[in-house]
């Protein structure tokens, strides 16, 4: 997400306890040192997911003692294969020698016939756009068909725009409202791609018109399931029972599930509508506009082409005499994390409601364990914002992994359930606060005093976590759990907001968080408390030690960790969005573009304190991967299963990529029009990437 429609608005006032003090000494009680990477072993021994399914023996016969198993070979040692990146700071992608990398369905991509090819003009149409990549990818999956790694379906966020280079000069208005037919366009560049892919010839491309090929976007119908769907929260004109919903926006990070479905997080929505009335408190507190909506949608209003109500409704101000007549509760069919079965293209994207409604970064689970819950980790974007949880009410059976009626599954699981929030104690410890009616405030009370119902408590998820008194963090944003340890690392971007006024907490323990850090954790997913400990602190490599915590170099230094995610052998990769579109303002954006790094953790369990766990012993295993081009956020990971091509998206670049015939010169600035794209790194020996 470019700094252009982040919310840098604190919207938390809730004042949760500040924690600089504890933390100060909790770091002090604790050396920062650990026992270097060469753990890493361990971490590859863990019980697979197939092994955690063990039940116990209850009400066996005791056996004699069974003779001692020979003693397993050692697996080989999972080793980074290549050299860490210098910096760089050109129009261009960097990879370490020995690999290559590719363009692969750039904004305005066609997958299918409807659409014209992509103008570097901005000629494309609203049509064209409906049936092509859009703008600003984001969070991204690899589907294998029939377990293949050369053919699968990509599934990609776009997660919003740039109204510059979407036209062919820009947005336009005329007597103060916006054409519907660049409304239109704008809204079917927003949401997600499903592509087709193939390698053939040591290339991947989109097997254009295949009919896996489809586009969700703003417009989109969708199903609101979980407990607000069908409640008086989302009765709206377009739907009067309250079970659809248009549209999805702002899709950041993403996540799966356990039985191949595709989650897309809804992260900067609430800045696309406006509400020039009264705002109720659940808009306030997740930023409603009160004078107009990001990109004016809410103008097209009236045109003649407008289909029932589909500008009208991005203005939420309450006119009409109830809910369905007029748009007031449209809003509240935003914010959700929303599931999509790539393999089934007639299947409708539906809301999982139960899972919380904020400014969602993306979706991780827990490694599942038969008989046992299924949780959900999800970050809220925003300053001063959370960290949740989302834990089934249908315990696992690994059987539901191979079902074909995915959405079927996804509301045994996504559906029913309790929402919490993280605590972060001093101790390293931290406790899940459950967002439920009989759940404690941190004042007292009960939270079903302050909202009545669930679906209540859901609308208002922010402020029923400011109520029970969680921590707030330095803008939450991926998570990503070990394949086989389940250690849970997330990513906390940077918060500038963070000062001496608001305090620091220990998890969030640098004023004027610049460089971002991430965190990790263990729990169980019917755990109500965690063990958690710092990972890394973002810096420069020539700050002080306080600032560089972590001991970076410049071959590893970074700022604003954002993408997160772990392939199935273990590998770490971390992807920067530094916000450099908005000038190299900070000291590691003036030394390099942003970029994506790998390390491979040793588990939380052999750590002896709050971290950070890579330290100035260990930092030269955490390895600069990939550097982009100028100005543009490394995001989106994704891998063939047999880790031989990964994906990575390129979003918001300024002056790349050039043009297939080398025009660089189409915009007046001498600049090629910039297309946000996935790039796919594969080595020139065909080898798994990485290693
Ligand atoms: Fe869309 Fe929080 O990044
Ligand atoms: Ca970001
Ligand atoms: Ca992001």
């Amino acid at each position: 997400m470019s700094q252009s429609i982040s919310d840098k608005v604190v919207r938390n006032s809730s004042a949760n306890e500040p924690f600089s003090a504890i933390l100060e000494k909790n770091l002090s009680r604790r050396a920062v040192t650990r026992g270097g990477l060469g753990a890493a072993l361990a971490a590859m021994t863990g019980v697979g997911l197939t092994a955690c399914g063990g039940s116990g023996g209850g009400g066996f016969p005791v056996l004699p003692p069974a003779p001692a198993p020979a003693p397993a070979p050692e697996p080989p040692k999972l080793k980074l294969g290549f050299d860490s990146l210098p910096p760089s700071m050109t129009d261009a992608c960097v990879v370490p020698a020995g690999y290559v990398a590719q363009v692969l369905g750039a904004w305005g991509t066609p997958l299918n016939d409807k659409a014209a090819p992509w103008s570097k003009d901005g000629n494309n149409s609203s049509e064209d756009l409906l049936n092509s990549t859009g703008m600003h990818h984001d969070g991204m999956h690899f589907f294998p068909l029939q377990g293949s790694s050369t053919e699968g379906l990509l599934v990609v966020n776009h997660e919003y725009i740039d109204e510059k280079a979407l036209h062919p000069n820009g947005p336009t208005q005329v007597d103060g409202k916006r054409p519907a037919e660049e409304v239109r366009k704008e809204i079917n560049a927003h949401g997600v791609a499903v592509m087709h892919v193939r390698l053939e010839g040591g290339r991947w491309a989109i097997v254009k018109n295949s009919r896996y090929n489809r586009r969700f976007t703003s417009a989109t119908p969708m199903a609101l399931a979980g407990p607000v769907g069908r409640t008086d929260w989302v009765k709206t004109p377009f739907s009067p029972d309250g079970t659809q919903v248009r549209g999805t926006n702002n899709n950041c990070g993403n996540g799966t599930t356990p039985w191949g479905t595709y989650i897309t997080a809804e992260e900067n929505w609430a800045a696309c509508f406006v509400n020039t009335g009264t705002l109720p408190d659940h808009q306030k507190r997740v930023g409603v506009p009160t004078k107009t909506g990001r990109y004016l949608w809410e103008t097209a209003a009236g045109d003649r082409s407008e289909q029932q109500g589909e500008f009208a409704r991005f203005n939420v101000t309450a006119t009409g005499a109830s809910a369905t007549e007029d748009w007031r509760n449209e809003v509240n069919g935003f914010g959700y994390l929303v599931e999509i079965d790539p393999y089934d293209p007639g299947s409708i994207a539906t809301k999982r409601t139960a899972m919380g409604r904020f400014a969602h970064e993306g979706a991780a689970y827990g490694n599942p364990v038969e008989g046992k819950p299924l949780a959900f980790y999800s970050g809220d974007d925003s300053r001063f914002e959370y960290i949740y949880k989302f834990v089934s009410d249908a315990k696992w059976d690994p059987k539901d992994a191979t079902r074909t009626d995915r959405l079927a599954v996804g509301a045994k699981y996504l559906d029913k359930g309790t929402l919490y929030v993280a605590r972060f104690d001093a101790d390293g410890k931290g406790v899940w606060l459950p967002l439920t009616p009989n759940a404690a405030g941190k004042d007292g009370g009960k939270l079903g005093d302050k909202y009545k119902t669930i679906e209540e408590i859901l609308i208002n998820t922010r402020g029923a976590a400011d109520f029970v008194g969680a921590t707030p963090m330095d803008r939450p944003e991926w998570t990503a759990v070990h394949p086989t340890n389940g250690d849970v690392y997330l990513t906390l971007t940077n918060n500038t907001s963070r000062n001496a006024t608001t305090g620091t907490n220990p998890a969030n323990p640098r004023l004027n968080n610049v460089n971002g850090h991430i965190i990790r954790w263990h729990d169980a997913a019917d755990s109500n408390s965690f063990q958690w400990e710092i990972f890394v602190f973002g810096s420069n490599a020539d700050a002080d030690a306080d600032t560089n915590r972590s001991g970076l170099t410049a071959l590893n230094q970074l700022a604003s960790p954002d993408g997160i995610a772990f392939d199935d052998r273990g590998i770490l990769w971390i992807q920067t969005d530094n916000g450099i579109d908005g000038g190299r303002n900070n000291a590691v954006a003036k030394a390099t573009n942003d970029q994506m790094l790998a390390v491979i953790p040793a588990p939380l369990a052999d750590s002896k304190g709050t971290g950070p766990a890579i330290n100035k012993s260990n930092q030269a295993e955490l390895r600069r991967f990939f550097v982009g081009p100028n100005e543009a956020e490394i995001t989106g990971f994704a891998y063939t299963p047999d880790f031989t091509s990964i994906f990575l998206n390129i979003q918001h670049p300024v002056n790349w990529p050039a043009y297939d015939n080398d025009d660089a010169t189409a915009l007046p600035s001498g600049k090629v029009r910039p297309r946000s794209s996935t790039v796919v790194i594969r080595k020139a020996d065909g080898k798994p990437v990485g290693v």
